[in-house]
């Protein structure tokens, strides 16, 4: 049970260095009236092929120092013909070899399938859970589009011909891993804990 001070709590804090990702997490949440408030600190990451662990973890590390309900999201892009490379090291390989490194990687390759996946932990004091989403698309050929960040400019989702770098915010948060996720967690977050905001 929250304590009556929990139950005041204006927000749930989203903690993460990657302002984007506080910005569609808050604007998927506003749809069900949950506020996010943004806590830009770095999470722990442990090694893991598991982002739902990745994330978790984290969650559970950033409350202890943190002591207030939070959220940590982890993501990563996961290339079928590379057997879901970079996966969990997305970060790593996004700072290293970049968008241009996994274009070089696909050179030639014809199957470009793959998927985004997105892992938010949400932790308080008694509660430690996680919600995962996917979106399934495929890897352009080339860098397209101007919106977003990360490798929004080489994913394009399933069923569309534009990267999520040519999506306007409102329509790339109606698709994406991270929507799935939030609105698997906003569901399951108003059903417990109505009167938390
Ligand atoms: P992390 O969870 O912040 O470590 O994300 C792993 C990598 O995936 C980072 O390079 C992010 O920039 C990237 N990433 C996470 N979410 C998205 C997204 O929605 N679009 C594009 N790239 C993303």
């Amino acid at each position: 049970m929250l304590s009556k001070e929990e139950l005041k709590q204006p927000s749930i804090l989203f903690v993460s260095k990657n302002k984007n990702k506080f910005i569609e997490a808050s604007y998927i949440l506003s749809s069900f009236n949950i506020k996010l408030e943004w806590a830009p600190y770095s999470k722990l990451e442990i090694q893991s092929s598991s982002l739902t662990d990745i994330a978790s973890f984290a969650a559970k590390n950033a409350f202890e120092s943190i002591k207030k309900p939070l959220i940590v999201e982890d993501d990563g892009l996961f290339i079928k013909v590379l057997k879901g490379f970079p996966g969990p090291f997305s970060s790593y390989v996004y700072s290293t070899i970049g968008l241009n490194g996994i274009l070089k990687l696909m050179e030639g390759v014809d199957d470009r399938e793959c998927f985004f996946e997105s892992a938010v932990a949400f932790c308080d004091q008694n509660i430690n859970k996680v919600f995962v989403g996917r979106v399934y698309g495929e890897i352009s050929r080339v860098i397209k589009g101007s919106y977003g960040f990360g490798f929004d400019p080489i994913f394009i989702p399933k069923g569309e011909n534009l990267t999520f770098a040519e999506m306007p915010l409102n329509y790339k948060c109606s698709i994406s891993h991270r929507a799935v996720a939030l609105r698997d967690f906003a569901k399951w977050f108003l059903k417990n804990f109505k009167y938390y905001l």
